[in-house]
């Protein structure tokens, strides 16, 4: 444990005697603040992600009444700042193309004002890495406080599971099997409560990952939206951060290149998401931590997948709750673990898991009874990705784990709407659907497109799943034998922008491979005829991003927010 932190940073804007500390104080009477009661107390800024186009986020703005009441018992000074929502439902063309703005909105918030700790309240899909790469390169003492999965959806009794009911029903009405009324009643019980999606999604994925890194208070990440263990958590994460700011814990303490190793373990014994891939390297980016698709893969040899989570496994996060949540689920995970490493609560992540166990081995395995002896997701490389691409193949029909097929390839995702479904396309069971133009770039922003739609015509033939290749994403609710993240993507010249209808694709899991099966010689003469596309953005904030966005093996992050040097404290005098 560090010493005791003797000073504040907000005391450089409200302690002295010159005129800006004068200022400072009498704007904090504007506030109602006498300076009693204000001066010397720690700061904390709560970011909050709340917003009314965002359903995930709908009781953080309550919830943030619950941290601020922690901060005051503790004797801190709460702060509420309003920043970016990202509604993974409602921002187009994708949330990922606002997440490093989130990220620099975050940190800049935290850089200039008078703040000496956070609480970061997010928790749907790209929000939670935002604020945390913000938060990481700020570093401040910092608690996340995850918004929470909604409740188990319901229709007439049987669970339902947001997003991947909702893309499993979709395919059984394009087949006929279920009718108009049934599709509207399903609209209904898709999404019953406030809360992030409650399947094993990126939103899931991400907020356990934060827990993995010792970012929350133990347990918090499993929590329902609407339990009143939120609202004690909530609570209790601002009397923390609080504590953590006169003992001078900051994030930079939690976050170590073994706190990283052991969310990736954590999210393959969850059978997470693949876009947790891009988040974690992007966040450990922000640590000056190298992490590489490499280091996923050699992992993802050695960890089961324990959660029987939807898409992955049978039940959703309410159940995984009651099953003793992620706490429950490192318990099992313990003797792999680093344990001696420190987290937001001043003790080590091994003291946080003491007393953790499961309660329902149906919804969290043991380790000799996994879903999956090993972590569901593959890192795969070969002429068509040679910066690598991810497939989550315990979420794909095992008989497609390797399959040779001739490509159908579609050039944007215009060009997919156009003709997935004429008549006339040439495709069967057996084809590869190739989607080029889907990636940071090219999409832009990487959409979560990868779930490439099987054509109607085989789905009324019963065919469930195809190989289906993209450098898009997708979304941790989706499954499917889909290749996705393909790197270097299509529009900036990368193998997926060569491959031609009829080349034949192979995919191999166990290999790790992705390969088209043409000669050297052939890839480089149609990659002599390539003429590279038009940029997608010539103003705003898209031109920003569209000329500092990196790969998806790298993170996706901009590569001025990543890389090292000098950014100084503002003068608050
Ligand atoms: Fe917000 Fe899924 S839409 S978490």
């Amino acid at each position: 444990m560090k010493p005791a932190q003797r000073n504040l940073r907000s005391a450089e804007w409200f302690e002295g005697e010159g005129l800006r500390a004068f200022s400072h104080n009498a704007r904090m009477r504007q506030l109602g603040m006498n300076p009693e009661e204000h001066l010397g107390k720690p700061v904390i800024a709560i970011l909050n992600t709340w917003s009314g186009i965002n359903p995930c986020h709908m009781h953080l703005r309550e919830r943030a009444k619950q941290v601020e009441r922690g901060v005051w018992e503790a004797g801190g000074y709460p702060l509420e700042f309003p920043v970016s929502t990202l509604s993974e439902t409602y921002q187009k063309p994708t949330p990922m193309l606002y997440r490093n703005m989130l990220s620099m909105e975050t940190e800049e918030i935290l850089r200039s004002y008078p703040v000496d700790g956070a609480v970061l309240m997010g928790g749907c899909d790209k929000t939670t890495p935002a604020l945390l790469m913000g938060a990481a390169s700020a570093g401040l003492p910092t608690v996340f406080v995850p918004a929470g999965p909604m409740l188990r959806g319901n229709w007439r009794g049987e669970k339902l599971a947001s997003g991947t009911d909702m893309w499993r029903f979709w395919d059984e009405k394009r087949a006929g099997t279920i009718s108009s009324a049934d599709w509207a009643e399903i609209q209904s019980g898709l999404a019953r409560s406030p809360g992030t999606c409650m399947t094993m999604g990126t939103a899931s994925t991400m907020t356990a990952a934060a827990e993995a890194l010792g970012l929350t208070l133990p347990g918090a990440s499993s929590i329902p939206a609407v339990d009143s263990a939120h609202y004690r958590m909530a609570a209790a994460s601002g009397t923390r951060v609080v504590e953590m700011v006169r003992e001078g814990l900051t994030i930079g303490d939690v976050l170590s290149a073994e706190a990283y190793e052991d969310a990736i373990r954590t999210v393959l014994a969850l059978g997470g998401s693949t876009n947790s891939y891009i988040h974690l390297i992007a966040m450990a980016g922000r640590s000056q931590i190298p992490l590489s698709l490499d280091d996923f893969d050699r992992l993802s040899r050695e960890v089961p997948v324990l959660a029987s989570v939807q898409p992955a496994g049978e039940h959703l996060m309410e159940d995984f709750y009651y099953a003793g949540g992620l706490r429950g689920l490192l318990s099992r995970l313990r003797d792999s673990l680093h344990l001696e490493r420190i987290t937001v609560t001043g003790r080590t992540f091994g003291e946080d898991l003491e007393g953790a166990e499961v309660h329902d081995s149906a919804v969290i395995r043991p380790v000799d009874d996994p879903i999956s002896v090993e972590g569901g997701l593959a890192v795969l490389r070969g002429n068509l990705a040679p910066d690598g691409a991810v497939i989550k193949y315990v979420a794909a029909d095992p008989s497609l784990w390797k399959h040779t097929g001739p490509a159908v390839v579609f050039h944007g995702y215009k060009d997919l709407q156009a003709r997935i479904n004429e008549p006339s396309l040439d495709v069967t069971k057996d084809s590869v659907i190739v989607l080029a133009g889907g990636g940071p770039k090219g999409g832009p922003g990487m959409p979560e497109y990868g779930m490439l739609p099987i054509p109607d015509k085989l789905l009324k033939e019963g065919v469930r799943d195809m190989v289906r290749v993209s450098d898009a994403r997708m979304s941790g609710t989706s499954y499917g034998a889909c290749v996705l993240h393909v790197a270097p993507e299509a529009h900036v010249g990368g193998p997926l922008a060569l491959v031609r209808d009829g080349d034949l694709v192979t995919l191999d899991v166990e290999a790790r491979v992705l390969r088209v099966e043409i000669s050297d010689e052939e890839m480089a003469r149609r990659k002599a005829a390539w003429t590279a596309p038009p940029p997608k953005f010539e103003r705003g904030y898209g031109a920003l991003y569209y000329e500092h966005i990196t790969q998806a093996n790298e993170g996706c992050d901009f590569e001025f927010l990543s890389r090292p040097g000098v950014n100084p404290e503002p003068n608050a005098h």
